[in-house]
């Protein structure tokens, strides 16, 4: 089977290395940090194990198998030569970044590998000025549990092949990932411009004092989340009437009057986030421990879920 090389062994770095070891590629992780590397490989190891022991394990391999198929090297040339695809998790940081991609550049040896970055908002045209292998980068940016929320963004540089955007899409759809394809870059790709857009119509609610946080967050968790897990907010609309057009007709005077009520973006500050944290805090304080307790009961919740999704026929 192929090989893909992971740059950079982090919480994004592990996730892709064991979603690329589902479907039986032969995974090869550097990173600039030893320990770190070894102490990867201890955890991916244990997060298979859980996996399986849950059911939620990928692929058709058992988690010993798909350990097996994934090393480490202290040799980021290893890690690119003769790849496949080479994904980089390094710090969002993008001088890193751009140094880390001209060596990869430096590495690779053919004009088939997808050099990809999982970069949650540094755009491409940036990210990608000047490498000479421009027409063979791609973002590929994951959602945060990888394994458990399927969702991975595609964002091209202007000058990104055709073929290296349709041959990133294939090995998404191949390793189980469900991804979404951006025609040309925008600031926020989609996912994070559409919550941006939610976070800002919650801040305003509860700063300008008609609601409180917990109970903002119950119109996501008790309602709008619950049908947007199967549904998308287009689905919704159509569902909703007896199709797209009559929704329009019925609603969609409604949803321009209260659009023009929204104002402008939240400053953000000091004063009104002191006053949210405060509120959140009384239901889940920001100690590490019982954050990391929650982050638990969230990723549990997900796990269920993607349990009831995978059973559900389409
Ligand atoms: P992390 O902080 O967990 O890991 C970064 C890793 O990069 C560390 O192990 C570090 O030693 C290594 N590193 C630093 N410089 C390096 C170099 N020159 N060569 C090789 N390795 C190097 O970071 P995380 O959270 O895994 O994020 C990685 C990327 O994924 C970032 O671009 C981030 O924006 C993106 N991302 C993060 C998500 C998240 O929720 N954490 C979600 C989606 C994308």
């Amino acid at each position: 089977m192929a090989k893909v090389g992971i740059v950079g062994s982090g919480l994004i770095g592990k996730s892709w290395a064991m979603l690329f070891a589902s479907a039986g590629y032969q995974v090869l992780i550097y990173d600039v940090d030893e320990d770190q590397l070894s102490r990867a490989i201890e955890s991916i190891g244990t997060q298979l194990d859980e996996f399986e022991k849950s059911g939620l394990l990928r692929g058709k391999l058992s988690a010993k198998e798909q350990l097996k198929l994934i090393k480490t090297s202290r040799n980021l040339g290893d890690v690119v030569v003769n790849s496949k695809h080479v994904q980089e998790c390094v710090y969002e940081d993008l001088s890193l970044k751009q140094k880390v991609f001209k060596e990869i550049c430096k590495y690779c040896n053919s004009d088939e590998t997808v050099l990809c970055s999982s970069t949650s908002c540094i755009m491409p045209s940036k990210l990608f000025v000047g490498l000479e292998r421009v027409s063979q980068c791609i973002i590929a940016h994951p959602c945060n549990p990888p394994s458990l929320c399927p969702l991975t963004e595609i964002v091209p540089h202007p000058e990104t092949s055709q073929a290296v955007r349709q041959r990133t899409r294939d090995l998404m759809e191949e390793i189980g990932q469900v991804p979404v394809l951006l025609n040309k870059e925008i600031d926020g790709f989609a996912l994070n411009r559409i919550q941006y857009s939610v976070i800002n119509e919650c801040w305003r609610l509860v700063q300008a004092w008609y609601m409180t946080t917990e109970d903002v967050d119950k119109v996501m968790t008790a309602g709008m989340g619950m049908r947007y897990a199967f549904i998308g907010p287009f689905e919704t609309c159509h569902l909703n009437a007896e199709g797209t057009v009559q929704y329009m007709d019925k609603y969609a005077e409604g949803i321009k009057r209260v659009s023009s009520t929204f104002g402008p973006t939240p400053e953000y500050d000091k004063d009104s986030v002191a006053k949210i944290n405060q509120e959140i805090c009384q239901k889940v304080p920001d100690t590490r421990e019982q954050l990391e307790q929650r982050r638990k009961w969230r990723d549990n919740g997900l796990a269920e879920l993607a349990k009831l999704k995978k059973q559900l026929p389409e």
